[in-house]
């Protein structure tokens, strides 16, 4: 994500100093220390990977910010005025449980902030190409936003950043390629060539409209409002069932 989108999602989300936020998937904290600096929140970032946190604590020193190594779900306990997240939705096949977990931890005008990575799951042949096919569930943003509607929330906004977002996946391969060999001695070819395979593949189906990139408010619905939203241990539609399964059906 670019700063510009960063900042216009927390602004959006009605980020203040006073925000508890918590930043799920937060990685090394890219996004989550420019929130930080440029709008002082209560912050958590939580992630599991250890690795990542220990960049995010460096980047974020003197910062007000907090860090838990989790697999999320479940989420940490406690009210959540906020909760991001961003480039990751696509990591969670069962979005279901994912979106149920958040609307319980935010307080009613909560607001949920994410990317979406908006088109059908993947075929066979695209998940035989696309390195490490099981951290990617793209959603068409139709099915997303019924979800969030039968679990309580209310979509605000949103904003297409599909072409920002393939102009910067088409230079990341391009120059990924061109250094390829220097990567490769810090990093091994095995992961560089994965990167490279994604990043092209990203950029490819970008610039076809085989996936759509979003940014996305959605508050939780306060009193009565949201006394409806489905059970997440209820039955679940045909959307919600679609969303939290395996649609690679070539
Ligand atoms: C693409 S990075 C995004 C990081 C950050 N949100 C950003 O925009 O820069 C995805 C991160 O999600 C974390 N992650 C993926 N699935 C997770 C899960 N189920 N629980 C906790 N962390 C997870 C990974 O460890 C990784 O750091």
């Amino acid at each position: 994500m670019t700063a510009d989108e960063i900042r216009l999602l927390a602004v959006r989300a009605d980020l203040s100093p006073a925000t508890r936020l918590l930043d799920l998937c937060c990685g090394t904290a890219g996004p989550g220390s420019l929130i930080a600096r440029e709008f002082g929140c209560d912050y958590l970032g939580v992630d599991r990977n250890a690795a990542s946190l220990a960049v995010a604590r460096r980047r974020t020193a003197g910062l007000p910010c907090r860090f838990a190594r989790r697999t999320v779900p479940p989420l940490p306990s406690g009210q959540l005025d906020v909760v991001m997240l961003l480039e990751t939705l696509l990591a969670f096949r069962d979005k279901v449980a994912l979106v149920g977990e958040i609307a319980d931890r935010l307080v009613p005008g909560g607001r949920f902030a994410c990317t979406v990575e908006d088109g059908d799951a993947l075929t066979l042949d695209e998940r035989a190409a696309m390195p490490d096919p099981d951290t990617v569930w793209p959603v068409p943003l139709g099915e997303m936003s019924d979800l969030l509607l039968r679990t309580g929330f209310r979509v605000m906004w949103t904003s297409d950043v599909t072409a920002q977002h393939f102009a910067v996946a088409d230079a990341l391969a391009r120059q990924f390629a061109e250094s390829r060999e220097d990567i490769a001695a810090e990093i091994g070819v095995r992961r560089i060539d994965a990167l490279i395979a994604g990043h092209r593949l990203w950029a490819e189906w970008m610039r076809a409209g085989r996936i759509r990139k979003h940014l996305l408010i959605a508050e939780k619905r306060r009193g009565r409002q949201a006394a409806g939203r489905a059970s997440r241990h209820g039955r679940r539609s045909p959307s919600e069932r679609r969303c939290g399964r395996d649609r690679a059906d070539g």
